[in-house]
């Protein structure tokens, strides 16, 4: 049997990954706690679910740390582990990635309109505009060809044509709900980008403009205990979709198995993106091919998988 990883390789294979992304401040800053015995025994203070690379990284940026070389990210780490470990403990992985509305845009336009959108996990709710971006797999193209925020994604398999049914209600719940008119909520957020020639910080600034049009409604709420009670206010004549992306990793294992019963229960239609392998009710068989970083998350409607992708949802591979 092999044994779990370890804080350190979690954070030696952040390094990797956020090196092949285009930040060689923050992989240089992951090897660095990777390798070093006290600033590890730092973060393990903090609470399990805290101990997340991007999530370190992003409190320690938040707060002023110097961005690198190492040596001087780890003098301030050590020096002030009071302050670092407060901020911690009150903050969470919201990276709202507006990217995995591509893969979540291919699932709704398999449903039938009209729909009432409802987010678990919402962050700020950039994810509730799945229309309001444009989309493009190729020469495929759908969603809004005029929005400041078009996205592109790599498709292997077959997409046929694709038009997504009309949004008449949309809202978020998350633990910790950002505002995107809130110029702090919105550093929050840009703390929790890897800097770098990344692209990512100029995407979250044109789909916040998008956003600030109009905000989407994020209620403070957990994925469960108030999921009832919200879909409640959806009109009865839409269908209700519920939508979790990169959220259920973040829920103990047997919610997040109550949360698919509830999600069933309630009747709707529930379009996820979650990692592969986290959900029981969701099996998928890999295509022939498709490279490990390119199968992480899992696209899914109802638990029936629709293709497998990376963290992102930039590359997928339909599942038939
Ligand atoms: C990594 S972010 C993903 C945000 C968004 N779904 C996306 O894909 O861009 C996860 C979000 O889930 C929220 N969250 C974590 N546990 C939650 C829970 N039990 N109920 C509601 N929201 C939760 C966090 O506050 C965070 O904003």
């Amino acid at each position: 049997m092999t044994s779990p990883p370890t804080l350190s390789d979690r954070f030696a294979a952040y390094a990797d990954a956020v090196l092949l992304e285009g930040s060689p401040a923050w992989a240089s800053a992951a090897r660095g706690v990777a390798a070093d015995a006290e600033v590890l025994a730092l973060v393990e203070r903090a609470e399990e679910a805290r101990r997340q690379p991007v999530l370190v990284l992003a409190v320690a940026r938040w707060l002023g740390a110097p961005p690198g070389p190492w040596p001087e990210l780890r003098r301030w780490l050590l020096d002030h582990p009071d302050r670092f470990l407060d901020e911690l403990g009150r903050r969470l992985t919201q990276t709202n990635d507006v990217r995995r509305t591509s893969p979540v845009s291919l699932a709704l336009a398999r449903v039938e309109g009209p729909v009432a959108l409802l987010e678990v996990g919402a962050s700020a709710g950039l994810g509730l505009l799945p229309d309001r971006y444009g989309h493009r797999a190729d020469d495929v193209r759908w969603g809004a060809p005029d929005s400041p925020v078009q996205l592109e994604v790599v498709v292997h398999g077959d997409l046929g044509e694709v038009r997504l049914p009309e949004v008449v209600w949309r809202a978020g719940l998350d633990l910790d709900p950002l505002d995107v008119r809130s110029a702090e909520d919105v550093g929050w957020l840009e703390a929790l980008l890897p800097p770098g020639a990344t692209g990512r910080a100029a995407l979250l600034g044109q789909a916040v403009s998008v956003a600030a049009d109009a905000p989407p409604r994020v209620e403070r709420g957990d994925a469960l205990d108030d999921l009832v009670r919200l879909a409640a206010e959806a009109p009865r004549d839409a269908t209700l979709v519920v939508v979790s992306t990169g959220t259920l990793v973040y829920l103990p294992g047997r919610r997040r198995q109550e949360f698919v019963d509830l999600v069933r229960g309630l009747g709707a239609r529930w379009i996820s993106y979650e990692r592969r392998g986290l959900l029981h009710d969701v099996p998928v068989v890999l295509p022939d091919g498709v490279p490990q970083d390119e199968s992480f998350a899992v696209l899914a409607l109802d638990g029936r998988a629709l293709a497998v992708g990376d963290a992102h949802g930039t590359r997928l591979w339909t599942t038939g």
